[in-house]
């Protein structure tokens, strides 16, 4: 799979995520055989200005190639200086997020609202194409942004009129948040339309999902979202899948600690590279205390998890989440999931 000069070994992605798609959890999901993974959306304003914020999503393994900003504004000529600064810092890589449904962005005409207006995708995209050369521009939208103004194949078709490389949809509105079923027939629908790769979101809780996603879309690539959160696993599966083999057992515990651990030590380095000069302790607190959602995600559906939650909401170091982990997943106690748990179930909570 190609998206303009790059080449992809595979068609699972980790979708971008506010709060979530950092360097820590791309590096786990790609380790885990996700082929590629975008930042989290970062604001063209912010990478102007270079504000401390902005500048840790820059940060990446240089093994991520190609390294995929995504970035947001409401105005062309924001969006194509934030993606030169992006490029300057490394991006190989520029989506546009036309997906946002949040008041604060959607209020400033950026996210699902700049793709209300085909028109103004399409000036949007001119704008980076032109600011970037060589670097492949592409964007994330919605279906629409209500049920009654679903224009997902008008604003694909606009985007690939003025030079975008690929689509993304999430085959819901903007009104619809994160709840309710996404449509993934529309996703056929704009891969029917339009000549440049289409990635489809929406849904994907599980291996499966994704795989039926592709074979009932046609998709070229499929975003994995949600499904990925406490489960960097799903990519293990899906490239097993991908090569034909036997889909892999899911993590045993000793496979699952490891990784919880490595996710923590991860983000302790993370936030080290940006604060080299505060003591560790206070770092590898903040770094701990960020990773308290993923502890959550980690123990879902797992017998002891409430228990563990509750425990996540202190833990300071990665010790007391090494002592948090043997108290309540103690080597050899029951591992399984839940009998009838689904991810579904409950993530639709952690969405902004
Ligand atoms: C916590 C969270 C953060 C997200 N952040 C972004 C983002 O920064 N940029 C973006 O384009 N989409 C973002 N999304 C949307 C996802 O990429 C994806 O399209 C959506 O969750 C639908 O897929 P799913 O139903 O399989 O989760 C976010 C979703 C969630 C749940």
């Amino acid at each position: 799979m190609q998206i303009g000069p790059h080449h992809f070994s595979g068609r699972f992605f980790l979708a971008p995520l506010a709060g979530v798609s950092d360097r820590p959890f791309r590096t786990i999901c790609r380790e885990m055989g996700a082929s590629f993974a975008y930042t989290e959306m970062v604001s063209a304003h912010g990478l102007l200005h270079g504000t401390a914020q902005t500048l840790s999503y820059l940060d990446r393994d240089p093994a991520e190639v190609p390294f995929a900003v995504q970035i947001f504004a409401s105005e062309p000529e924001v969006l194509a200086r934030g993606a030169e600064a992006a490029v300057r810092a490394g991006a190989g890589m520029i989506d546009i997020n036309m997906a946002c449904p949040v008041r604060k962005v959607c209020g400033s005409g950026a996210g699902a609202a700049l793709a209300r207006d085909p028109a103004a995708v399409g000036a949007a995209v001119a704008a980076v194409v032109a600011a970037v050369p060589g670097v492949p521009v592409t964007i994330k939208i919605r279906s629409g942004w209500e049920e009654g103004t679903v224009n997902c194949v008008e604003v694909a078709r606009a985007a690939e009129d003025a030079g975008a490389a690929a689509v993304a949809l999430h085959g819901r509105t903007r009104s619809q948040g994160y709840s309710g079923r996404a449509r993934w027939e529309l996703i056929r629908a704009v891969k029917e339309a339009v000549g440049i790769p289409v990635l489809g979101s929406g849904d994907v809780w599980t291996a499966a999902d994704a795989l039926r996603m592709r074979a009932e879309t046609g998709c070229d690539a499929v975003l994995v979202a949600r499904g990925a959160c406490g489960n960097p696993w799903i990519f293990r599966e899906l490239k097993a899948a991908e090569q034909g083999g036997p889909i892999p057992p899911p993590p045993t515990r000793d496979e699952w600690v490891e990784l919880v651990m490595r996710h923590v030590a991860l983000q302790i380095e993370h936030r080290r590279r940006q604060r080299p000069h505060q003591p560790l302790p206070a770092v590898e607190e903040q770094a701990v205390r960020e990773l308290r959602r993923h502890l959550l995600w980690y123990s879902r559906g797992r017998r002891g998890g409430v228990a563990f939650r509750r425990g996540g909401a202190h833990v300071k170091t990665a010790a007391d989440v090494r002592t948090l982990i043997e108290v309540q997943f103690p080597p050899g106690a029951p591992w399984e999931l839940d009998a009838g748990w689904h991810p579904a179930q409950d993530g639709g909570d952690e969405a902004e």
